[in-house]
């Protein structure tokens, strides 16, 4: 299967472009987009991996409603970033494994 994202920005946004950072990597996108709009955007598709057999998984509904997109968004865990806006300077990391109770 290709992992080939089929989310394109349209060429007419013209809201301020920001810079977030996915696991310590910069990512830009548009003010007002979603976190899961701009990770596909750039080209990322997996969002976290499965506790148990480290399956890939994804935004798949894009309205808050599977939870395959959540990722951790400044040290809060489980946010759905189909859900959330994007923010300049905003820190995100792409879980893997089990989560850790705290
Ligand atoms: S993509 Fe389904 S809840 Fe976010």
């Amino acid at each position: 299967m290709s992992s080939v994202s089929r989310f394109q920005p349209l060429p007419t946004v013209d809201a301020p472009q920001i810079t977030l950072w996915v696991n310590d990597e910069p990512i830009t996108a548009r003010a007002g987009w979603t976190l899961a709009a701009a990770l596909l955007a750039n080209g990322i598709t997996t969002t976290r991996h499965t506790a148990i057999d480290q399956q890939p998984r994804g935004p798949f509904c894009m309205m808050g409603v599977c939870f395959e997109c959540r990722v951790t968004v400044d040290d809060i865990p489980n946010v759905q970033s189909c859900m959330t806006p994007v923010r300049d300077g905003m820190r995100v990391t792409l879980p893997r494994g089990p989560r850790v109770l705290s």
